[in-house]
């Protein structure tokens, strides 16, 4: 595969993973999804073990399948994976309270932080149960900055379901993070989201919260 055709890949694949229906792909870019590119893209996203334990939502996987065959389907043929999954979209109709986005760090599809979610912005009177636009930039910025949190204690206020300080932990070699907010809802998904991202850490509850040891700590 061409750098070309890997970077198109590479850039879709994330939009998937982050349950982003709003794209556009360049007429140039479609001649370049070949059958090959095409089976490729399935089994990387859709059939990858991460998103076998951790689905996407299937309404959002649903809305991208049908947007990205019909960018394909003028030009070349359709794979019949992609096909098959979007069946499999459209025969799941559970309603979802959560799903999962998988947020892909420095364009390395092996280098993923997986994130338990709402769909709604607002849940339960409460903003804290998705991932903001500003928790990605933050991230973005942390992870360009890293050598300022190294062996740093660092505390984050309003952690939401914990995106930044989870980043932040598994990438900037802190010497502890907190993570705090003040939602009883929030808290539990927060913690869910650290058991799913350090899934083999040892962890204690507390009437303080919960500690996980890490090579470093972490705590929410
Ligand atoms: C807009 S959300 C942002 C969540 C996360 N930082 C992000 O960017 O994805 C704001 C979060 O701050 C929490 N929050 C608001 N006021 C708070 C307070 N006084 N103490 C702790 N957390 C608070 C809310 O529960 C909510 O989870």
């Amino acid at each position: 595969m061409s750098n070309l055709e890997n970077t198109i890949l590479v850039d879709l694949a994330r939009k998937l993973f982050r349950g982003c229906t709003n794209f556009h792909i360049e007429p140039d870019s479609v001649k370049l999804m070949t059958w090959s590119w095409q089976e490729l893209f399935v089994d990387l996203t859709l059939r990858s073990p991460v998103i076998k334990k951790y689905p996407i939502s299937t309404e959002l996987s649903r809305i991208f399948l049908k947007k990205l065959i019909n960018c394909i389907e003028p030009v070349q043929e359709v794979h019949d994976n992609l096909y098959a999954e979007l069946c499999r979209a459209m025969n799941n109709s559970a309603i979802e309270d959560y799903c999962y986005r998988h947020y892909v760090i420095s364009n390395d599809l092996n280098n993923i932080i997986t994130m338990k979610e709402t769909k709604n912005m607002v849940v339960n009177g409460t903003t804290g149960m998705r991932t903001w636009e500003a928790a990605l930039m933050l991230s973005d910025w942390i992870l360009c900055n890293k050598e300022l949190f190294s062996s740093k204690d660092v505390l984050e206020l309003g952690s939401g379901i914990g995106f930044t300080g989870i980043t932040l932990a598994k990438f900037c070699e802190p010497k502890s993070v907190t993570m705090t907010d003040c939602h009883e809802d929030v808290l539990q998904v927060l913690c869910e989201n650290v058991d799913i991202n350090f899934p083999s850490q040892c962890k204690n509850r507390s009437s303080d919260g919960t500690t996980y040891e890490l090579d470093n700590m972490l705590r929410c």
